[in-house]
């Protein structure tokens, strides 16, 4: 049998389902736009940044996530984060990306929504393209906040629909199950907003359970703790419900202890649609390709089961069914190509 070789995986057409684009922020552009935009850091160097990345937990790793999203302030910051993102993305072959931004880390410190999403759209645009990288965006809202601050950030994402495809949760998840956010969802569904939610990371299948029959959604971001419970596994399986899961950032918040410990093939074999991305990239140690590469050698993926994730990922994009066409037949040319 053929191993997964970091070759294979790099040449093979992908989608990423899964990613913060405020957790794209990499060191090196976060003391740019600090000194640009005169932002103090609790930082002297990049080395210093780094090293800071070691959490135990979600919100060990929140803390300073929201720290560095306060360099983030003019339309160019956004564009600026978000084009660096698309052209990693276009390095590592990624033909479609779904990106979570988080409006209210940004207004809640003055910034206008508008600032942001227009940076966020003008990258999008420009990598469409430039690279024929195409992308939906969907808006998180974050969940230690209250509902009304959660319906407030839905009222300003209405006047916006041509360009938010859809709305998630996310941030501290135990403590704030998805119930907490039941009739936003509703509001939002009414509204056209497809929903998603992050669920399952931290917290128990319980809450996996409330985003389905509660919130809804079309799709669960993580969903590792599905595991827990084999009527759960049973239903996400029989619906094709997808989850986006994210092996590199599991490691790095204790999610699991080892890769070699993490449900995703366990899932697979149950017949879950399971996915590979990287969620905040610049703090976990890795894009696409490394996430790919890190849960094929801990889990000694067959290069069959590495195809499989990435079908999984077209099936479950947002895309329409020519778009879903195009992504399927680049993987067929892609295994073509080895026979
Ligand atoms: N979980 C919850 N909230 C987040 C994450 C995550 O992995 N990344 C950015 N916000
Ligand atoms: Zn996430």
């Amino acid at each position: 049998m053929q191993t997964v070789t970091p070759e294979f995986i790099a040449g093979m057409p992908k989608a990423e389902l899964h990613l913060h684009i405020e957790g794209t922020l990499e060191p090196d552009l976060m003391f740019y736009l600090a000194e640009r935009n005169g932002v103090s850091l609790p930082f002297e160097t990049v080395e210093d940044v780094r090293k800071a990345y070691h959490f135990s937990n979600l919100q060990d790793f929140l803390d300073i996530y929201y720290q560095g999203a306060r360099v983030l302030l003019t339309e160019d910051d956004f564009y600026d984060l978000t084009l660096e993102y698309l052209q990693r993305a276009y390095e590592q072959n990624v033909w479609h990306t779904e990106i979570f931004f988080d409006p209210q880390t940004h207004t809640e410190r003055g910034v206008a929504f508008e600032t942001v999403l227009n940076g966020i759209t003008a990258a999008l645009k420009q990598a469409d393209e430039d690279w024929g990288i195409t992308s939906r965006l969907i808006m998180c809202f974050l969940r230690h906040l209250d509902e009304q601050a959660a319906f407030d950030t839905l009222a300003q994402a209405m006047p916006h629909r041509d360009k938010i495809y859809g709305v998630g949760l996310d941030s501290s998840e135990v403590g704030h199950p998805p119930s907490k956010f039941e009739r936003v969802f509703a509001k939002a569904r009414e509204a056209g907003f497809v929903p998603v939610a992050h669920a399952g990371e931290e917290g128990p299948a319980e809450y996996i359970w409330e985003a389905l029959d509660r919130l809804h959604v079309a799709r669960l971001d993580h969903g590792n703790r599905a595991v827990d419970d084999p009527a759960l596994v049973e239903r996400l399986a029989q619906d094709q419900i997808a989850l986006t899961m994210c092996p590199l950032s599991n490691l790095k918040l204790c999610v699991v202890k080892d890769l070699k410990d993490h449900p995703l093939r366990r899932l697979m074999q149950k017949g879950v649609r399971v996915t590979v991305n990287s969620d905040d990239p610049a703090y976990f140690g890795g894009y696409m390709n490394e996430n790919y590469l890190a849960i094929a050698r801990a889990l000694e993926l067959t290069r069959g089961e590495v195809l499989t994730l990435a079908g999984n990922a077209f099936a479950a994009s947002f895309v329409s069914e020519s778009r879903r066409k195009e992504l399927f037949d680049g993987l067929a040319r892609y295994v073509a190509s080895f026979a």
